[in-house]
């Protein structure tokens, strides 16, 4: 029931004994094909029982080969891809002898200021349950006894996102009735889907720390939802109860988690140390430890780890696989967002262009671009913007490279004169911002969500040279770019885009592939905004545009007075700076003819809402046509607006394509004030669009008497 960390020296010299002696069952952050394949074999062949050892790893987003962060792949909307990148870390990471990942991070959140908002796959439950599921299918392949197959780990259960402030660890106070309409909808997406194992958050939850909470690891996880697998607490988890207060000493800590159903303890020693005096006193039923000690057994058993297919590791080859490359390439492509397009400047032409500016602290920074959570990638891999450029344009076109600043967070100097130089003797500048990897991730918080450094004085003063201006921005979260934008003439948001992100980036400059990617979360004007996200509730004022007033509007000579009386603020109005799902291409998407059938549908029935998509430019592009629906009048407040559907299509210019999205009744269902899940008859409104803020709109029914809730007869 114990995981060591192996990370220090050569593991089987200092985790031996504690294998013989059944003191460990499982390692993390052993990749060394050879000592993995020592420590099993002493599990094996010299601890009393004989029982291989589960072998973690942080996979996140690649294991040597480095996708997107998981946020940008959330920005593909494309399951299938996100499914093949992790099959394809899957076998890398098999291959280092390492058979269970602590990924997909499910926690929704809301809040850019949390940095772990980068490991996420956004703000909406829908949206991530599907795109969470594609993971673990991914990670778990066909099979869990297959020799490439890692056990998944859904994590942080619940509720981790939304973190007091945005700060990392900080304690979250969630009502039941939003913990199961918005939080917990993944994570019981991935039981659905045979996930292997869990992880609760660091944080607490209304007063409980989740690693020793009852209510989340047994009641909803096994007893609701029949979750079979193994929960793994997270690092040092058990004994930080202590920290909590929530437990006096170490084995008042290990009899909280153990009875909470946290079967194992990652790091940390309470569990070894105090769980046999625990039974011994007759503190501890044994039977419990019996069912956690049931659930691992079983994942090492599922894993095939006592057949012989999980022979020895191999190691992995010199070089990536081709295919590997290939998926990561394609998923930096998808996940990339187009979020301006003055004039068009973009795509670019190379045989328009005689010297092209590559300026900023990340045009060449091959570690920086593969973002947090990276401990196997090599950034001697990585291809950069810069290099991928320089090969693109070939002999035609000059590049000219200044990186202006040593790193995002520096500060104006000599570099930015030669920058505007370089500039002003040059076509177009290319402006490589944004954030380094280490300021997201765990831990890795800001309050300040603009460009850190004096990022934003170089995007002024390059605005100066007079000539056009793209800025692609490599980030881990959201940023506030409300200013950015007032001084370039596009924006590409290519979050921290992995090994191949320069290759994807240049193709999409120059016009190769079409930009697709769509913002899997709220963009906010300024950072007093957040949270704001797509799915808020309407409120008894709603805002519109008539009655909002900004503060500079605000005239002096008039009497003081009330000003709009609706839900705003008097600096940044209601708006965010751009909508969930946001994105836009070299080519223009235009929806209509939209139905739904039938338009009243009864409880069991589906029912298919449908519009037809044209692709109205000149060039090929992907559209992900999204369908959204709003519960009109509900016995609690509803949001405004839900994903719940989604789908990428493919059009040629001037194609057009008739696109359905198949609901059960079930999926207009929610948690009521009484928390029971129901759909309630009624009016419902759907919309079909490219964006949270799609118009055009259709209405049906739910047939049945609506309930009138807080009537009582
Ligand atoms: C702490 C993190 O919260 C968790 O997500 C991760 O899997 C473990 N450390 C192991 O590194």
């Amino acid at each position: 029931m114990a995981q060591r960390d192996g990370s220090h020296g050569y593991p089987p010299d200092y985790l031996g004994a504690d294998i013989r002696a059944g003191r460990c069952g499982a390692v993390i952050n052993v990749v060394d094909a050879s000592a993995v394949n020592e420590l099993q074999r002493i599990a094996r062949q010299e601890s009393r029982l004989g029982i291989p050892l589960l072998v973690g790893r942080d996979v996140i987003h690649g294991f040597r080969t480095i996708l997107p962060i998981p946020l940008g792949q959330a920005a593909t909307w494309n399951p299938g891809l996100v499914r093949a990148g992790a099959r394809m870390a899957a076998e890398e990471a098999a291959a280092a002898g390492v058979n269970w990942t602590f990924a997909p991070m499910l926690d929704i959140t809301r809040d850019p200021r949390w940095g772990r908002i980068a490991e996420s796959l956004g703000e909406d439950p829908y949206l991530a349950s599907r795109l969470g599921e594609a993971m673990i299918r991914g990670f778990q392949g066909k099979e869990l006894a297959e020799p490439d197959a890692l056990a998944a780990c859904a994590k942080h259960i619940a509720g981790y996102g939304a973190v007091e402030g945005g700060r990392d660890y900080a304690a979250t106070s969630i009502p039941e009735i939003d913990l199961r309409n918005v939080y917990l909808p993944p994570f019981q997406a991935a039981v659905r889907c045979g996930v292997a194992t869990m992880m609760p958050s660091f944080s607490e939850l209304n007063g409980v720390p989740a690693t020793a909470n009852r209510f989340l690891l047994t009641q909803v996880l096994r007893e609701e939802w029949g979750f079979d697998g193994v929960v793994v607490s997270d690092w040092d988890s058990v004994c930080q109860l202590c920290v909590h207060g929530t437990a006096g000493d170490k084995a008042h800590a290990a009899l909280l988690a153990v009875t909470a159903g946290t079967d194992m303890e990652m790091t940390g020693d309470a569990y070894n140390e105090h769980l046999g005096e625990l039974v011994a006193l007759g503190t501890l039923d044994p039977c419990t430890v019996d069912e956690a000690v049931a659930r691992i057994l079983r994942l090492k058993f599922r894993l095939g780890l006592f057949d012989a297919r999980r022979s020895p590791a191999k190691g992995l080859p010199a070089r990536p696989s081709r295919a590997a490359i290939e998926t990561a390439r394609l998923a930096a492509e998808q996940s990339v967002v187009l979020l301006k397009n003055n004039g068009p400047v973009l795509p670019l032409s190379i045989e328009q262009l005689d010297t092209v500016a590559v300026i900023g602290p990340l045009a060449d920074a091959p570690w920086e671009q593969l973002g947090t959570w990276v401990f196997d990638g090599d950034p001697g891999e990585t291809v950069t913007p810069l290099c991928a450029i320089e090969s693109l344009a070939g002999g035609h076109l000059k590049v000219r490279h200044v990186p202006a600043m040593v790193h995002s967070r520096g500060r104006a100097g000599p570099g930015f004169d030669e920058a505007v130089e370089t500039a002003r003797n040059s076509d177009v500048v290319l402006l490589f911002l944004g954030e380094e990897a280490i300021l997201s991730g765990e831990a890795h918080c800001r309050a300040d969500i603009g460009l850190p450094g004096d990022q934003l004085e170089l995007v002024r003063q390059l605005h100066s040279a007079g000539k056009p201006v793209v800025a692609v921005i490599m980030a881990g979260r959201p940023l506030a770019l409300t200013q950015v934008l007032d001084h370039v003439d596009a924006v590409l948001f290519a979050w921290h885009p992995g090994t191949m992100g320069g290759q994807a980036i240049a193709e999409l400059l120059f016009g190769l592939r079409c930009p697709s990617g769509k913002l899997p979360v709220t963009f906010p004007r300024m950072v007093g905004q957040v949270p704001i996200y797509y799915s808020q509730k309407n409120t008894g004022k709603p805002p519109s545009p008539a009655e909002v007033v900004h503060i500079d509007d605000i005239d002096p000579q008039a009497a003081q007075t009330s000003l709009g009386m609706v839900s705003f603020h008097l600096d940044a109005g209601y708006r965010p700076l751009f909508p969930f799902g946001f994105g836009l291409s070299y080519t223009q998407f235009h929806y209509g003819d939209i139905f739904v059938r039938p338009l009243e549908v009864s409880p069991g029935e589906r029912i298919t809402i449908g519009a037809e998509v044209t692709n109205a430019g000149a060039v090929a592009g992907e559209e992900v046509v999204q369908l959204y629906v709003r519960d009109v009048v509900g016995s609690v407040t509803r949001p405004v607006r839900e994903l719940k559907g989604f789908l990428r299509v493919q059009l040629e210019p001037g194609e057009k394509r008739r696109v359905e999205f198949a609901l059960d009744t079930d999926a207009l269902a929610f948690h009521g004030a009484d928390l029971r899940w129901a759909a309630e008859p009624g009016e419902f409104r759907a919309w079909i669009g490219g964006d949270s803020d799609a118009e055009l709109g259709v209405n049906f029914r739910l047939s049945g008497t609506p309930a009138m809730a807080g009537v009582t007869s």
